[in-house]
């Protein structure tokens, strides 16, 4: 009887040794692995082993999560360190009118220079009004048809934009920005979001709103595509006279683009910070600022809009609906103004 009961007793024992044995050495390469990177974690492991409270999920998920997370940040590191040494090359192209080249020059003036290159967009012949190239001296594309200006014609104009940037400069850029004559662009903080991101991989990029089952960018916050995307819109679908269908064109441009790009499953990609703030947005500073959003915004857009500090990321890229007198504003407190160090 107590000899039963010793070798059972015995027997626990056993198990109990063969079962630990059997888990270090299951663990072993973990423990090495975690004793190498973390000495914290592999104390508390070695001790929760004698103290014999053993709990093999903990252990397991612990070790493992820890491992796959510096996995994770070396490879986010990784990649980050190189795309880094990487400047991307950024067209920015602008769609005006004839009537509105004088608040064109502004934007030249002011956030414009600061692109690779930046083309004007008029929907005329350039043969009409020759203009004086001292008072506008910027590079303008003439898409040709004067009926392109009316706004209702937007959505034409952005199609044959986008063709004639893809016949000229698709191997010279990177990056195709979209802004309106009344938006803001800080370059530097493009350059600075772009550089973490592949333009040889389709997509693009902006502040994004939704329409029934479409998200599209909003227009005005600008849009940025990547070369692939306008490498494979131009040959697919703009190149092609009977693929053009394919875009709708009873909405707005925006909603338009998207859907066309979603025919060559080509879908756009929010732009908040790391802290979840808006870097592109569809209005002004002082809206978004002081939380006067109008109603678009409000059913619209993807993400609830917060004001205050809130409203707007660290590293914000975009403004919409500013005034020249607002740009020129804007434009000297960002880049005149300095913080003494003292
Ligand atoms: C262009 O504008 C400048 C500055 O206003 C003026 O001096 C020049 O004569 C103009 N040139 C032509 C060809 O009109
Ligand atoms: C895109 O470019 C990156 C960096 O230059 C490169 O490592 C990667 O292989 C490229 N991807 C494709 C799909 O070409
Ligand atoms: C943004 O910048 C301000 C001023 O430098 C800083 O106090 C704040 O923490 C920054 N916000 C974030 C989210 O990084």
């Amino acid at each position: 009887m107590s000899f039963r009961l010793n070798s059972r007793f015995l027997t626990h024992n056993h198990r109990f040794i063969i079962y630990c044995l059997l888990l270090l050495l299951l663990i072993q390469p973990i423990l090495f692995l975690t004793y190498l990177s973390l000495n914290s974690t592999s104390l508390f492991i070695t001790e929760t082993c004698h103290t014999n409270k053993i709990d093999t999920n903990n252990i397991l998920d612990h070790s493992y999560s820890s491992i796959i997370e510096q996995r994770l940040n070396s490879v986010i590191n990784y990649d980050t360190l190189n795309i880094l040494q990487y400047n991307p090359r950024i067209l920015c192209w602008i769609p005006t009118t004839y009537e509105r080249l004088d608040r064109a020059l502004v934007v030249h003036e002011t956030w414009a220079k600061r692109c690779d290159r930046t083309i004007f967009i008029l929907g005329g012949q350039r043969v009409e009004k020759p203009l004086n190239r001292t008072i506008y001296p910027f590079s303008i594309a003439y898409i040709g048809g004067e009926k392109l200006e009316k706004y209702n014609q937007l959505s034409e104009k952005v199609l044959r934009s986008l063709l004639y940037l893809y016949k000229r400069y698709i191997n010279d850029y990177d990056w195709f920005l979209k802004a309106d004559d009344d938006t803001y662009v800080i370059i530097e903080n493009l350059r600075h979001f772009l550089r973490r991101k592949l333009s040889n991989t389709t997509g693009y990029y902006g502040f994004i709103a939704k329409i029934r089952d479409r998200s599209y960018p909003s227009g005005g916050a600008g849009y940025v595509l990547s070369q692939s995307t306008l490498l494979k819109l131009g040959s697919q679908i703009l190149n092609k006279p009977e693929k053009r269908k394919l875009c709708r064109d009873n909405e707005a441009e925006d909603i338009n683009l998207a859907y066309c790009l979603a025919r060559i499953n080509i879908f756009v990609t929010n732009t908040r910070d790391h802290n979840q703030l808006e870097t592109f947005h569809p209005m002004t500073f002082e809206e978004h600022f002081l939380g006067k959003f109008s109603r678009w915004i409000e059913t619209n857009s993807q993400f609830d809009q917060k004001q205050g500090e809130k409203c707007c990321s660290n590293f914000t890229i975009s403004f919409h609906g500013m005034s020249p007198r607002d740009m020129k504003l804007f434009h000297f407190l960002l880049y005149n103004i300095q913080i003494a160090r003292i």
